[in-house]
C-alpha cells in the first residue's frame, strides 16, 4: 500500500515547477490530487500526468489571492475528490524592485498572492481536518525569509509572514492531529527563477556551496514526507533545501 492512498491532496500553483513535481510525487504515493492554479491549461496537463499514475485528479482554475474564487475552487475539489487531507500552499510570484522605487501596487500584489492566499486556502480546509482529526498543511516560504535579498524586500517580507503564519497555526491545531510546516527552498530551476535578472543568478551560482541551482524534484520528496504519517512529529518546522546557500 502506498503512503498516501486514500488521501486527497490539493497543490496550489500545481501547474508550475515545484508544484508540478510535488503533484507527481504525491500522486506516485497514491494521493488523489486537486491541481489549483490560475493557469488552467497548465493545471490540466499536470492533472492528466497525475491520472496516468493511477490516481483521481482534477484541475481547477483559481486566483489564490481572491477570497470568493478560493471558496469556489476548493468547493469544486471537495465535490470532485472528497474532503481534503493535505494542502500544499505553493502558488507564488516573484517581482523585482528596490524599495525606493517600489510602487505600492507591487507590494500589495506580493502580499496578496504570496501571503494572503495561504490564509485563504488554509481556512477552506481546516474545519474538515479538525472534524476528522487528521490533516497536513505545507506552506512554501523561501530561504529569503531568513536571509533577505536586495530588490526583493516585498518577497522576503511575504515569505517571512508565511513562516510566522505557519508557526502560529501549528500551535492552534497540533492537538487536532493536524501538522503545519513550511519549506524554504533555495534557488530552484523553475520559470519563476528564470524571471530573475541574469546578474542575480550569476552571483548566486558563485555563492552556492553546491555550485548549481536545485531541481523541483529535489523539493518534492520533502513535501511527501511532511504530507505523510512519517511526518507526524514535524510541527511548525521550516525545512530548508537550499544547496547550502543559507545554513540554519
Ligand atoms: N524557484 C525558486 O527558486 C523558489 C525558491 C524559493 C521559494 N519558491 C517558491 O516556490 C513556490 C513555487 O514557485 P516555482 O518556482 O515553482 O514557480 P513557478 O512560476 O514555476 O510556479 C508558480 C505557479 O503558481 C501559479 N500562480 C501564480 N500566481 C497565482 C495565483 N494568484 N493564483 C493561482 N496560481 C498562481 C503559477 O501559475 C505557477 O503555476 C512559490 O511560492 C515560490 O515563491 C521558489
Amino acid at each position: 500500500m502506498s503512503k498516501l492512498s486514500g488521501k486527497v491532496a490539493v497543490v496550489t500553483g500545481g501547474a508550475g515547477g515545484i508544484g508540478r513535481a510535488s503533484v507527481l510525487a504525491l500522486a506516485a504515493e497514491g494521493a488523489a490530487i486537486g491541481v489549483v492554479d490560475r493557469n488552467l491549461p497548465g493545471a490540466e496537463v499536470v492533472a492528466a500526468a497525475a491520472a496516468k499514475l493511477g490516481v483521481k485528479s482534477l484541475a481547477v482554475a483559481c486566483d489564490v489571492g481572491d477570497e470568493a474564487g478560493v471558496a469556489e475552487a476548493f468547493g469544486k475539489v471537495v465535490a470532485g475528490l472528497g474532503e481534503i487531507d493535505i494542502l500544499f500552499n505553493n502558488a507564488g510570484i516573484d517581482t523585482i524592485s528596490a524599495v525606493a522605487d517600489m510602487k505600492a501596487a507591487m507590494w500589495d500584489e506580493m502580499m496578496r498572492v504570496n501571503l494572503r492566499s495561504i490564509f485563504l486556502c488554509t481556512r477552506e480546509v481546516l474545519p474538515a481536518m479538525q472534524r476528522r482529526k487528521w490533516g497536513r498543511i505545507i506552506n512554501t516560504a523561501s530561504q529569503l525569509a531568513h536571509k533577505g535579498a536586495p530588490r526583493m524586500a516585498h518577497y522576503a517580507a511575504a515569505k517571512a509572514g508565511v513562516i510566522g503564519f505557519t508557526r502560529s497555526l501549528a500551535y492552534e491545531v497540533a492537538r487536532d492531529g493536524i501538522t503545519v510546516n513550511a519549506i524554504c527552498p533555495g534557488p530552484i530551476n523553475t520559470p519563476l527563477l528564470k524571471d530573475i535578472p541574469q546578474d542575480w543568478r550569476d552571483q548566486k551560482l558563485t555563492e552556492l556551496p553546491i555550485g548549481r541551482f536545485g531541481e523541483p524534484e529535489e523539493v518534492a520528496p520533502t513535501v511527501v514526507l511532511l504530507a505523510s504519517d512519517a511526518g507526524s512529529y514535524y510541527i511548525g518546522a521550516t525545512l530548508n533545501m537550499n544547496g547550502g546557500d543559507y545554513m540554519i
